[in-house]
């Protein structure tokens, strides 16, 4: 059949435009799937709970009580009010609410603050292996992205030298993101203040510290933010928000916080493009703020034991290799023994073995060599793929 349609005449941005990998092999997972095949997911970076029972009742109320409508752009105040305090909390700093923008999720804060600050040329460094939107997102807007590696043998945490001899006069923003996706990888406390104490030679630089799985860390480890230092904190912005914490993937609710004048012009692009983050939903983000921890605390303890599971199942594959991650809920093994493509074990894993993953070059060049698997599956599920797995390394 011959199509009746013109050709699509997009603007010239849409040719800039990334995406997000592991929306697309979810789907191929989904179609295999739904032909009968037995497939484990190992693909989608989403917490395998459900959402605790009191945040879900406190959204259930919040309809009942006819929070129903628009709200105002940067949120409803009492939620910005609530945000602002637990930011002050879980980061020992002060934090006012017309600093906090409620957003539909942990991207529009990226997309936003790129949006914002970032003009045609402006280079942006960013994390390579790393979250892909932020490299799609630089260059949709005509930013030059300046990638910066991240090194197995570094543990996958940033090497504070790589980001600084990156720094140039063109230089408008500095991305950092730890814990960080997909590589599970902590950058620490020391390597950050060493980056921070050289951007306080570049005053018109700004960061955007990703920190959405903040509260996701093992080994002892503490989490750590640009946020402490008063003499940067001006030019930081924090993305944060409720999917990953609180199991919340699927109610779009995120935070930013930055200074105040820079939230309004980030509220102007809510009122542009969503008008407002549900009411509903902001009203249970603060039951999930301020109630009972213990589901988290639960999440987290049965991460850690998978965590420690999946990476000694791996050690024990012909042809792979995995270090111990320190945050988020990923493993990033090596598979350059095998000399084949990352793309090409991912697919075969799918289509031969149905176990979905992702290939590290799913999150940027950098990540050619590795996979990444999600370890928010159970225990059980976890075995059973690794035992598929197994018997594909060793069929090679
Ligand atoms: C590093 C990082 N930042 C931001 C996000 C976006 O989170 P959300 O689903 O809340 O938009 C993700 C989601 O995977 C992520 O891994």
């Amino acid at each position: 059949m011959t199509s009746t349609l013109a050709p699509l005449a997009l603007a010239d941005r849409m040719g800039r435009l990334g995406t997000e990998t592991a929306f697309e092999v979810l789907a191929r997972a989904k179609n295999l799937e739904a032909q009968g095949r037995d497939i484990i997911h190992l693909e989608i970076g989403e917490p395998d709970f459900d959402t605790p029972a009191n945040i879900v009742e406190a959204a259930v109320k919040a309809l009942r009580d006819g929070f129903t409508h628009y709200g105002p752009a940067a949120g409803l105040p009492q939620a910005r009010e609530c945000v602002a305090d637990y930011v002050a909390r879980s980061r020992g700093i002060s934090c006012h609410a017309d600093e906090v923008v409620i957003v539909p999720g942990g991207k529009p804060t990226m997309f936003y603050a790129i949006m914002a600050l970032v003009n045609q040329g402006d280079e942006v460094i960013y994390p390579n292996p790393g979250f892909p939107i932020y490299e799609s997102m630089i260059n949709f807007v005509g930013g030059t992205a300046v990638s910066c590696p991240l090194r197995e043998e570094n543990q996958f945490a940033l090497d504070p030298q790589d980001v600084i001899s990156r720094l140039s006069e063109n230089t408008k923003l500095v991305i950092l993101n730890s814990p960080a996706n997909p590589t599970g990888g902590v950058t620490g406390k020391n390597d950050l203040e060493q980056i921070i104490a050289e951007l306080k030679k570049y005053p018109d630089v700004w960061i955007l510290s990703d920190e959405i799985y903040s509260r996701m860390l093992y080994d002892g480890e503490q989490h750590y933010t640009p946020l402490t230092d008063p003499e940067i904190r001006d030019r930081v912005i924090l993305l944060d928000g409720w999917s990953k914490t609180y199991a919340m993937t699927g109610w779009r609710m995120g935070f930013g916080v930055m200074r105040s004048d820079l939230a309004a012009q980030v509220a102007k692009l809510m009122v542009n493009s969503n008008s407002c983050t549900a009411s509903f939903s902001q009203i249970a983000g603060m039951e999930a703020l301020t109630g009972d921890q213990s589901a988290v605390d639960e999440m987290l303890a049965k991460f850690d034991q998978r965590r420690k599971f999946i990476v000694q199942l791996i050690n024990d594959i012909p042809g792979m290799s995995c270090h111990l991650p320190k945050g988020a809920f990923y493993v990033m093994p090596s598979i350059k023994s095998t000399g084949l493509k990352a793309k090409v074990v991912q697919d075969r894993l799918l289509n031969e073995v149905g176990v979905s993953c992702l290939a590290g070059t799913s999150f940027g060049a950098e990540g050619e060599g590795y996979i990444r698997f999600s370890y928010a599956n159970s225990m059980e599920n976890i075995e059973r793929a690794m035992e598929r797995v197994r018997g594909f390394f060793e069929s090679l």
